[in-house]
């Protein structure tokens, strides 16, 4: 397999919490209610696997290798829009994380704030994995060689191995308690 192969794999998983989310806002608009547990485990969704498991492959590894190669100005700009919007995603769960934590305190006008924080999530990801897909994946694997390749590959493994414990003490840190990382 390709290390692209890997990527378009959880593009596969990422994509199915659009129609989720399309629902759930239909929901709350329908109900005026807000299903807390839901903006909990989209906010753990794009947190953990979208952002820090798949994001972080794309700029910690690929983009980072990428960057050493004599790539073309279209696929630089690309790689560069690509970075952009990871860091719009980022900040818009950020957004919808605090309102939704506000709303399960009490404040329930931050309904809106969440219905908007869905919606961009809802417009974002699709065009963005859909760039990386058809435009920016295939084009950029012409800059590795196979052994390259291979190894992009297997350091794509070790950097999902680190993801469960990295989660977990991430809580366990957050429930107060410390952590030796290694
Ligand atoms: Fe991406
Ligand atoms: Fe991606």
């Amino acid at each position: 397999m390709k290390p692209i192969g890997a990527l378009m794999w959880e593009h596969r998983l990422i994509e199915q919490i659009i129609p989720l989310i399309a629902t759930e806002i239909r929901n709350i608009r329908g109900n005026r209610k807000v299903d807390v547990v839901f903006i909990e485990h989209a906010v753990d969704f794009f947190r953990t696997y979208a952002d820090r498991t798949h994001h972080g492959k794309e700029e910690d590894i690929l983009f980072a290798e990428l960057a050493k190669k004599p790539l073309p100005e279209n696929l630089t700009r690309i790689m560069k829009e690509l970075t952009d919007e990871h860091v719009v995603a980022r900040k818009t769960v950020s957004a919808l994380f605090e309102a939704g934590r506000e709303y399960r305190n009490g404040q329930e006008d931050r309904l809106e704030t969440i219905i908007s924080g869905l919606t961009d999530l809802m417009n974002l990801y699709p065009g963005h994995i859909e760039k990386e897909d058809k435009l920016f994946f295939f084009p950029v694997m012409e800059y590795f060689t196979k052994p390259e390749q291979d190894r992009m590959l297997e350091a794509f493994w070790e950097f999902d191995r680190k993801m469960i414990h990295e989660k977990y003490q991430n809580i366990m840190e957050q429930m107060g308690g410390t952590v030796k990382r290694w």
